[in-house]
């Protein structure tokens, strides 16, 4: 099968069909090692966190959800609309906590898939060391699925079902066999919004738990988008014109999807019935808003988690004049060119990273040298 043949230009990323283990017993291959992710993979242990040991996370700490804001009203995307002349403070505070309750159910069904994801790579990928970052990425992603559903416990007893379009996408990259799809898909898109959503969360909520599950979830993320980040440099300037038109669809595709997501109000429309409102005029009050240009302007504030990605996809190359009138409508592009590569993520990450290291008691700055340097060369 020659599913994986295109897409790799560096020996890093080969990779086999899921079903072709005999490939993996081939004597030149435990030989064949890269040592491009070396420094993330003994990172792992400097950054270790346990989501069962209150040493860690107390999962305990109360929460008043009928009074007290969990984010505060201007980071709701609704209430920047006519939404908001329509409701009451309960009605509010209901509305902002049940958003951010579904932002924390996409999280986890996210996080659920990255797992997966990251285990199906295991499957695929040929070099030992990106099969060993798979193998360890897994396990973090594994100890996401329990910091998210211990969270949702916590708050509301049970997450949302996950929407039509996020289940679709994720379904989709858990089970292409192809290599080059699911590092865009998972290690590009999914994850850049998720540190996006990660960084904005800390940054806004007024809930001490989720602060520090937010900082706790994002020392492991750094490292995903990094290796994402280090596929994308050796890859995508090396590729044929028409491959790297297929990476900026795939890329623009998984966006759209993950942005009518977020923002589709059908998806919250049960919300949306227990406050009086309708979806459908919702979706109107949201579409006027977006139209309006000062309105807009206040939504940017809402529409910040998706600064992160659309940077990620612009620094590797994968968003270019075709597709970048697509991304303007969210994020300034121009000023996204200007930045240099530093993350809005990655001083909250290397902050965690530190507590982290003094907690485990280990020493040296590796973890921070592994982030932050070209882990590449
Ligand atoms: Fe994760
Ligand atoms: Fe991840």
């Amino acid at each position: 099968m020659s599913t994986n043949e295109r897409m790799t230009t560096d020996s890093a990323y080969e990779a086999i069909a899921p079903d072709d283990f005999p490939a993996m017993m081939d004597v030149d291959r435990y030989g064949a090692r890269s040592t491009a992710f070396d420094k993330i993979i003994s990172a792992t242990h400097d950054h270790f966190w346990d989501p069962l040991d209150p040493k860690y996370i107390d999962f305990n700490s109360p929460w008043d959800l009928e009074r007290d804001l969990l984010v505060p009203t201007d980071f709701n995307m609704e209430l920047q609309t006519a939404v908001s002349d329509k409701l009451n403070t309960d009605q509010k505070i209901y509305l902002v906590n049940e958003a951010v309750r579904w932002n924390m159910s996409s999280i986890l069904h996210g996080e659920a898939g990255a797992l997966a994801l990251s285990a199906s790579l295991c499957h695929i990928l040929k070099d030992p060391g990106a099969q060993e970052y798979a193998a360890n990425q897994t396990r973090e992603e594994a100890r996401h699925v329990t910091g998210f559903a211990k969270y949702i416990q916590a708050r509301w007893g049970k997450p949302t079902a996950c929407g039509v379009v996020l289940q679709e996408i994720l379904t989709e990259i858990v089970a292409t066999p192809l290599v080059w799809k699911k590092l865009v898909g998972m290690q590009m898109v999914v994850e850049g919004l998720a540190m996006g959503a990660f960084a904005s969360f800390y940054a806004k909520t007024h809930d001490p738990l989720l602060r520090r599950l937010m900082q706790l979830v994002m020392t492991d993320e750094a490292f995903h988008h990094k290796f994402g980040k280090i596929w994308a440099d050796r890859t995508v300037p090396n590729l044929p014109a028409e491959e790297r038109d297929l990476i900026e669809d795939w890329a623009l595709e998984c966006f759209m999807k993950l942005l009518r997501n977020s923002t589709g109000p059908e998806q919250k429309k049960e919300i949306y019935e227990r406050i009086g409102l309708d979806w459908r005029w919702v979706q109107g009050a949201l579409a006027e808003a977006l139209a309006d240009k000062q309105m807009r302007a206040t939504m940017q504030e809402s529409t910040n988690i998706f600064r992160v990605l659309i940077k990620t996809l612009l620094k590797a190359g994968i968003v270019t004049k075709r597709t970048a009138p697509m991304y303007a409508a969210y994020v300034d592009m121009a000023e996204l060119h200007g930045e240099g590569e530093r993350m809005i993520g990655d001083d909250i990450a290397e902050e965690g990273i530190r507590y982290l290291q003094a907690l485990n008691g280990a020493g040296g700055s590796a973890a921070i040298y592994a982030l932050s340097g070209t882990a590449a060369e």
